[in-house]
Parts: C-alpha cells; sequence; structure tokens
C-alpha cells in the first residue's frame, strides 16, 4: 500500500485525528484536522515546484503536512508545545508506513521546525513552515481581530 494511506489509516493517526477534533470541538480559532492537512500538503508541494526543491519527493511533502499537527490535542491536554508533541507521535507512524530513517528523520525535523520563524536549514523545513502560514485564510476569519498571531503573520490579502 502506498506509504501516505498507511499513515492516514495507521490507527494512532486516526485516534490522533479524533483527539484533535474533540479538543477543538468548541474553538473558534483556527483547528487542525485533515482539511487543514491538506491544505499544507498541497501547498507545500506547489511551493517545492516553485522554488525547484526537486529533491523533495511527494509523498515525504505529504507525509510532513499530514503529521505536522498530529499532537496538537496534547497541547490543550499537557501543556507540551504541539511540534514536539507531533514529531514524537510522527516518529511510530513513520517508520511502521515504512520510510526509511534517512527520510523519517528528516520528516521529524520539519514538524520540530513547523512553529519557528527564520532560516532552516533543510529545504523540507522551509517548505512546510510556508504552506502551515499560507493556509490560514485570516482576510476571511471572523476570529482575526482577536487572533494572537503576530499581525505581519496574518494573512490579510490572498496569497498566490
Ligand atoms: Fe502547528
Ligand atoms: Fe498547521
Amino acid at each position: 500500500m502506498e506509504k501516505l494511506w498507511l499513515i492516514y489509516t495507521h490507527p494512532v493517526y486516526q485516534e490522533c485525528l479524533r483527539k484533535n477534533k474533540l479538543s477543538e470541538e468548541k474553538r473558534r480559532f483556527c483547528i487542525h484536522n485533515i482539511q487543514h492537512f491538506l491544505d499544507v500538503a498541497r501547498l507545500a508541494y506547489i511551493l517545492a515546484l516553485e522554488r525547484g526543491y526537486t529533491a523533495l519527493g511527494k509523498e515525504e511533502i505529504y507525509a510532513a503536512a499530514f503529521l505536522h499537527d498530529i499532537g496538537r490535542w496534547k497541547q490543550y491536554e499537557e501543556g507540551i508545545p504541539h511540534e514536539k508533541a507531533s514529531m514524537q507521535i510522527a516518529d511510530g507512524i513513520l517508520k511502521e508506513s515504512g520510510f526509511e530513517e534517512e527520510k523519517k528523520n528528516r520528516i521529524l525535523n520539519s514538524i520540530l521546525e513547523h512553529r519557528k520563524a527564520g532560516e532552516k536549514q533543510e529545504e523540507l523545513s522551509e517548505i512546510l513552515h510556508d504552506a502551515d502560514r499560507m493556509s490560514r485564510n485570516c482576510f476571511a476569519c471572523d476570529m482575526e481581530r482577536e487572533c494572537n498571531w503576530k499581525e505581519e503573520k496574518k494573512n490579510k490579502r490572498i496569497i498566490y
């Protein structure tokens, strides 16, 4: 089976999707569901094409996007920063979905760095971070004024 489908159907992945959904049921700000993961995956792949990052595989990009916020529920429940929680959860899922060590480590690193601003060492980390930001439609969001994203971080116009 293709690796991305192995990730999506992994029992731990499904359990985390369910837990994210439960934790964010009443959340009025951005949520972290499969739609967000797909938005980020597609944007990240477009960025890889536009920036000429040809060494990155589609599967690797989608895997990073699908897993980058998977531990968000742990941040609500235990106060662990979600990039760390997601990285820890992603490790086992990636291993069991057949990702070899080098790719797995690159994906884990991009998850860990996805909230960090500034220069990134790895192309995957850079596009995951940028796609994550671009995916949010602040210009059309009712919660924009109350959102604690820094003003310069918000997408006040359609980004394309
Ligand atoms: Fe995140
Ligand atoms: Fe995200």
